[in-house]
């Protein structure tokens, strides 16, 4: 007889889970918010999406609830100090997708940079005519200052990537005054976003800091969506402040407001920073791993 049950809100990766975490332990599936509620009662661990949101309500129906597993890096889905209070622990899934999320954060500034959107819709509508000396012309990203927001796992590895192509790169940590922070984003040909998201990031990027880019200045954001408020950066792309943006999240995600989307100096991707097989294969791995140890 299997000791604990621990519930699922997704199959998030067959595979790992039909060999790592149903030989150990009981795995109910909640299908729906109503599965969700009755399961819980009976369960030890919950293990989440960053889609799921984890409240103090959903808290309340885990009596013997003993941890929480994110299936992400971010935990902003989950009331912490809730659980703290219940003394339910919280394992999320670092490092395993901090490269797949780098190299995102890459692909959009090239996708930025070349105009991608554009081109992209020119030949979907079949109206390409035929090359042109004059047609979308970007922004090499070579020598370019790069200024990334954060300098945690993915904020490092996102440097690196940019350094092995030739950009000058610089990290905005917590510990830079609001002059270094002025000064840095005044230089900056591409900002990008990898805070965590809590109260203080909320708006990190702000109307008066997007003020301070240039009209060449490319943002992109693969952390979350709200520490970039969103109605600004609509306006300075939109006015032709800054040059472009490649985001791969949204303020009030899964929603993308038409103004946003009508641009075309956008590039934008439904939430796919982590999305190859080896982070994602990595992530199921490392919460079911987590979650085993706390059980
Ligand atoms: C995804 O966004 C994550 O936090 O892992």
């Amino acid at each position: 007889m299997k000791k604990h049950t621990v519930v699922i809100t997704e199959n998030f990766h067959p595979q790992v889970i039909k060999q790592q975490l149903k030989p150990f332990v009981k795995v109910l599936h909640a299908k729906s918010q109503r599965d969700l509620v009755k399961h819980l009662s009976k369960a030890d661990a919950l293990i989440s999406l960053v889609t799921d949101k984890i409240d103090k309500k959903v808290l309340s129906y885990g009596n013997q609830l003993k941890v929480v597993g994110n299936f992400a890096v971010g935990f902003d889905n989950i009331d912490i100090s809730e659980c703290h209070k219940r003394k339910i622990k919280v394992v999320n899934t670092p490092d395993v997708l901090s490269r797949s999320t780098a190299e995102l954060s890459l692909a959009l500034a090239f996708a930025a940079a070349r105009r991608f959107t554009e081109g992209e819709s020119l030949c979907r509508k079949q109206q390409f005519k035929g090359w042109h000396p004059q047609m979308f012309i970007g922004q090499e990203l070579y020598k370019k200052n790069v200024v990334l927001v954060g300098k945690g796992r993915i904020g490092v590895i996102t440097g690196k990537l940019f350094k092995a192509i030739g950009c000058q790169v610089k990290w905005i940590t917590s510990k830079e005054t609001p002059n270094q922070i002025k000064s840095k984003l005044k230089a900056a040909d591409i900002v990008s976003v990898h805070l965590p998201y809590h109260q203080k990031t909320h708006h990190w990027l702000n109307s008066q800091k997007l003020k301070y880019l240039s009209s060449n200045a490319i943002v992109i954001n693969t952390s979350r969506g709200p520490i970039v408020d969103e109605t600004a950066l609509i306006h300075v792309l939109k006015q032709r402040k800054i040059f472009a943006a490649g985001l791969d999240v949204y303020e009030h995600e899964p929603k993308i407001p038409k103004k946003l989307s009508s641009l075309k100096n956008v590039v934008l991707l439904p939430h796919l920073g982590s999305a190859t097989e080896t982070a994602r294969k990595g992530m199921a791995e490392s919460v079911i791993h987590g979650v085993l140890k706390v059980l």
